[in-house]
Order: C-alpha cells, then structure tokens, then sequence
C-alpha cells in the first residue's frame, strides 16, 4: 500500500517550477540596485537567541508578542526562527565590530523569515524578504537614497500602481512630548486590560488597532507628526527635498505605525493597489536606538525590507511578468556511449560560454529523445552520432522555424 503523502507546513510560501523562475527574477531585480549603490552582501543565522527579537524589535508588537517560531534547544537555550532581518543585522555588525571602520556600513541580505500568523493571500509563516541597511550616519540623503533604492527595485520588476508612504517618528525629544499628551489622551478611554498594557509599553500602536472603535477614538488622538523637534522636522524637510529632486512620489501617512518598535524618524511603507488586505510590499526606517539597546554604540541606521512573495504577487497581478516557461540555448541528443563522451565534452565547454545546454539522457530512443528535446523548450536541438563525431559536423535544428543548418562542432557556440 502506498504510504500517506507528507505536506509543506500549513501557510509556508514556496516555488517550484516554472513560478520559480518569476520569483527569481523578482527577487534579483530588488537586490540589483542595493548592490549598485554598493551594498555588500551579509548572510546571517536564520535562528538567534530569542532575547535578540524581544529587546530589539519590541515587546509590545504582534511580532514578538504573538507571532515567533521560539523553541528550546539541546542545550536548553530559547532560540527564535528570525521574523524579521534588522535585528540580527544589527546584532553581526556590532559582534564582527563593523562599526568601528569605515562608515555607514552598506549591507544587503536576502533570505527567508518566520513569524506564525494566521495565513492567507499574500501572509504566510515563511516568507522572503531583500532587504538593506545603513549603519552608522544621519544624514538625510541617506534616507532619500534608501528610499530611492527601493523604489528602483520595485520599477526594474515593472510595477507602476503602486504608492510610497511616507512620515517621521521624530527623534526622542519628539516622541516623548508627544508620549505624554497620547497618554494623557488615551487615559480617557474605556481600554480593556490587554490594550492598556500595550499602550504602556508603546502608546504608538493604539493607531494600527483594527477594532472598528478604536479606530474611531484614534482618529481624534493628537499625532506625532505635530510634535517633531526643530531636529526632526529639518531632517524630515531634508529627505522630502531630495525625493522631489530624485522625481520620487510620496504620500505623507502621518497615521502609519510600523509592526516593529525599533523605528525613529524616517519611516515608510511602500503600499500596492492591487493586494487586497497584504498590500504592503515592502517598509522601513530609521532606528536610533536599536543599536545601543543591543549593547553597541550609539549609532543611527536607516534600512528596508521588501516582500518578495508579495512584490511576485503585485507583479502578476499588474500582469507584468508571466511563467513564459523555460528556454535553454540546445538540447543535444547523442546517440551511444561514445556519442555521450563526446556530448558531455560539448556541453562542458558551451556552458563555459554561458549557453544553457541540457543532455538528452537515459536510454532512450531517437523519436522520445525529440519529444523531451521539444518539451524542454530549447531553442536549437543537435543530434550527434557517429557520423558527426568522424565529420565533425553537426545539423543545428532550430526549433522555432524548423530549419536545420550545418555547423562544425567546434564553432558551435557561434550558431546558438
Ligand atoms: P516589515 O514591514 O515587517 O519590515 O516587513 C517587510 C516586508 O516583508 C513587508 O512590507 C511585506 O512585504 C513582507 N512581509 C512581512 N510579513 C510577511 C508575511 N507574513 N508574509 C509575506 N510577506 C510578509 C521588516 O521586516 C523590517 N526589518 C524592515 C526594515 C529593515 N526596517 C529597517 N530596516
């Protein structure tokens, strides 16, 4: 009897073929322009010491609250599957003392995150993110330039209906002016337990309540937008004049709370039309604290995440990518062992040109050999028999056309 099949993990997202050609695509193209502004690759743990999230990314988020993948270890450790990718940068710059050269320091990192939420289109419990962060500056066209960063991602996949969102969070001075009013103010509503104890820790999130009557009793709380030192508000007209000279569309979303409680300053989310509820394609900020509070320096940084499996999304549904299947440059099919030696040798070398060439193999003969030839979607097939290997000549068939030219074998390379 056949044993029962085993299924991926309820809301994990991943891509098999010919899809995972799409998220290849989506994700290289998000990754292209950090690397150009010379972003440099980190690649880091995907589990770290639970503590690391609870201090760094906020207590009283959903994230850390509600949504961590956190489990004892054989050595009776609490490790956590990282939910987001700041924190554990943040914590590999200050261990390998990157801090202490040459600054900002420019990292990118790309890879997959955890957090156990409940799943539907467009959320999942295993996601992918790209994403990037500067360390150590606080100059204001770094933001501008993360942004743009950003955005040149999501234009080189094609994406057009999508909109930036853009605030501050303003700088200690700010927040805690405006901490003591949000209090005052929230003092005065009927709040169950559990959101009073939230409000304690991090007042700000009583805005991102979805409950239908908090949102109506937020809508009259005072905003931190009027609140921002005379510090901020120049940072923050900075940023703004260098987006408008990049030609870098914002709305300014004074109302925007970010899942993550690291975020100071300038803060952002970059939000699709055509999502439905997961319409956040990617988000981000500055954080002034996160790097003290992780026992380094204190030093500012700026950083983004982006969706990939929500950017894939986004770009299937404006219809800009589609899974036109996959195409490689020749199909050879040899005909006997020695015909395979030789076959392998071709292959070798047209590779190392940078052609995508695929074997026909198993014992097969020539009339299903063409059928998985045609299946493959090469764009040239070449049969290579014994009479090839003594002419050294080969018939390059093109698929498309049907035409057959003859080529020598060691000028292959030029036919394809
Ligand atoms: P985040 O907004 O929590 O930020 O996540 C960034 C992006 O990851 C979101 O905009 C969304 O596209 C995607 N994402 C988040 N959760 C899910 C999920 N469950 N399923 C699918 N996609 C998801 C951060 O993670 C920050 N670390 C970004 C950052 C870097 N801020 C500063 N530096």
């Amino acid at each position: 009897m056949a044993r029962q099949k085993i299924q991926a993990p309820k809301g994990v997202s991943e891509y098999v073929p010919p899809r995972s050609k799409l998220f290849e695509f989506v994700r290289e193209a998000l990754i292209a322009p950090a690397r150009l502004a010379g972003y440099q690759l980190m690649e880091l743990p995907v589990f770290e010491d639970t503590e690391l999230f609870t201090r760094g990314v906020g207590e009283s988020t959903d994230v850390v609250s509600k949504e961590m993948y956190t489990f004892t270890d054989r050595g009776d450790r609490s490790i956590t599957l990282r939910p987001e990718g700041t924190a554990g940068a943040m914590r590999a710059v200050i261990e390998h003392g990157l801090d202490r050269g040459q600054l900002p320091v420019k990292i990118w990192y790309s890879g997959a995150y955890f957090r156990a939420e409940r799943p539907q289109a467009g959320r999942y419990r295993q996601f992918y993110q790209v994403g990037i962060e500067a360390i150590g500056l606080d100059d204001p066209a770094i933001d501008a330039e993360v942004i743009a960063i950003a955005d040149a991602g999501f234009k080189a996949i094609g994406l057009k209906k999508f909109r930036l969102e853009l605030t501050s969070l303003g700088d200690s001075a700010s927040r805690a002016a405006h901490r003591i009013d949000l209090l005052t103010y929230i003092a005065t509503l009927d709040l169950d337990d559990a959101t009073r104890a939230r409000a304690v820790i991090n007042p700000l999130r009583l805005f991102d309540d979805k409950r239908e009557e908090m949102k109506v009793v937020m809508a009259k709380a005072p905003l931190l937008m009027d609140y921002l030192s005379e510090a901020s508000t120049t940072h923050f007209e900075s940023v703004k004049s260098y987006l408008d000279a990049l030609g870098i569309e914002y709305q300014l979303n004074p109302r925007m709370v970010r899942g993550l409680d690291y975020y100071t300053g300038t803060t952002f989310e970059f939000v699709h039309e055509m999502l439905g509820a997961q319409s956040g394609i990617g988000g981000g900020g500055r954080y002034d604290g996160l790097m003290s509070e992780l026992g380094g320096q204190e030093l500012s940084g700026i950083g983004f995440g982006l969706g990939v499996d929500r950017a894939l999304l986004a770009a299937e549904a404006e219809g800009v990518i589609a899974a036109d299947g996959f195409v490689s440059d020749l199909f050879i099919i040899p005909l006997g062992d020695n015909a395979m030696i030789k076959t392998l040798e071709i292959a070798t070398a047209l590779r190392k040109g940078g052609k995508i060439v695929e074997i026909a193999f198993g014992d097969r003969a020539l009339k299903g050999a063409m059928k998985a030839a045609d299946k493959s979607g090469a764009r040239y097939v070449v049969v290579l028999g014994e009479d090839e290997i003594s002419s050294q000549n080969v018939e390059v068939k093109n698929m498309n056309s049907g035409v057959s030219i003859s080529v020598r074998i060691d000028s292959l390379i030029n036919a394809l």
